[in-house]
């Protein structure tokens, strides 16, 4: 019986606990294994949920009790997400979590720390909601040389644009209904003005390239002044109005990363990405274009794709450390893509292109 604490029992914790429920059986008899989670930590009670018995306030019940081998954080923001996943690692315990805030400002550190422990910090479910991206890319650069990831990473603004794109609907109409449907950060900007696009491809080129970059650096534009006109006119061209966030190896080694509106053409697989819906065109040197597709936010896709982790970490067994360690050397950003890569753009709409 492998004993598990959750951290946050909000959508994705509560989605994690439904999916190991109503899955348990069927992750037994494929994986041999049986978990418990003995511990759930909120702020709230919970009288009326089957696990209501599991809830705890403080931290250091989980951490001081040696029964517990996977923490899993899901309780978004930077703090005190971050100091309680460090804590948890330093006292001994694995570490899965789909917080993307935490990853992006502090990954480099809990790598490094689960490592020299002999134990594992993973992040399946920080990009891409359910859509199965870190282990396979993580997979794919033991063999291959990644040279471009290009990425639909955020599903709100997907949503967004597909609203207003097929209905005509306004922009805040569009996003008071990704809020309500649960796709949609706390705080809404983060969708919007890109930057929860901006973590992500951060995140995932760390994972490609090795090196991960602070947010505050990359070029960041977001939909807010794209109007349903500009998106009928991309329509007239065979264009989409897509956010797009991009991470490209140049010539001299370094990275350039972006988050802004592309216009995508039509023969380009990203065009029929709609709705909540992510998609992730990677390009490797040997496997050619491999493209990501699914849902990219909700509980139940974030969920599984942290179930995944935790069966990850628990079918390895015990010491069996992660290899992967991240620099955070700012050189490694190019500033400007290089002139051969530089994108055409819609002249009358002032879109970039791909
Ligand atoms: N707000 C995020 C999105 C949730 O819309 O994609 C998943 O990270």
């Amino acid at each position: 019986m492998v004993k598990i604490a959750l951290l946050g029992f909000g959508t994705v914790g509560s989605g994690v606990a439904e999916v190991l429920l109503e899955n348990g059986k069927l992750i037994k008899s494929k994986t041999g294994i049986d978990f418990d989670i003995k511990y759930i930590l909120d702020l709230r009670e919970f009288p009326d949920h089957p696990l209501g018995d599991r809830i705890v306030h403080d931290i250091n019940v989980i951490l001081n009790d040696p029964e517990v081998s996977i923490v899993v954080e899901m309780m978004g923001g930077v703090h005190p997400a971050y100091d309680f996943s460090i804590a948890a690692i330093k006292a001994g315990k694995n570490v899965v979590t789909s917080n993307k805030a935490v990853v992006a400002a502090h990954g480099p550190e809990l790598l490094k720390e689960a490592s020299e422990r002999g134990l594992r910090y993973m992040f399946e479910a920080s990009v891409g909601g359910g859509i199965p991206i870190i282990r396979p890319m993580t997979d794919l650069t033991a063999e291959d040389e990644i040279t471009e990831i290009i990425g639909i990473l955020n599903g709100t603004t997907n949503y967004i644009l597909t609203a207003m794109k097929d209905e005509g609907t306004s922009f805040e109409e569009a996003l008071a209904t990704a809020q309500w449907m649960g796709y949609a950060e706390a705080d809404p900007s983060a969708d919007v003005d890109g930057f929860d696009s901006c973590r992500k491809i951060c995140i995932l080129a760390a994972v490609a390239f090795g090196n991960l970059v602070s947010y505050e650096d990359v070029e960041t534009v977001g939909i807010r002044h794209i109007t349903v006109e500009d998106i009928k006119k991309a329509e007239e061209k065979g264009a989409s109005i897509k956010l797009i966030a991009r991470a490209v190896k140049t010539d001299c080694g370094k990275v350039h990363i972006s988050v802004k509106p592309y216009a995508v053409r039509r023969n380009n697989p990203l065009y029929a990405i709609s709705d909540v819906f992510n998609g992730i065109l990677v390009r490797g040197k040997i496997s050619g274009d491999l493209m990501f597709y699914g849902k990219g936010a909700g509980k139940l896709p974030t969920a599984g794709a942290v179930v995944s982790d935790i069966i990850d970490i628990a079918s390895r067994g015990e010491n069996q450390p992660q290899q992967v360690i991240w620099t955070t050397d700012k050189e490694m950003l190019a500033p400007v893509l290089p002139e051969s890569l530089v994108d055409a753009t819609f002249a009358d709409l002032g879109y970039p292109v791909c």
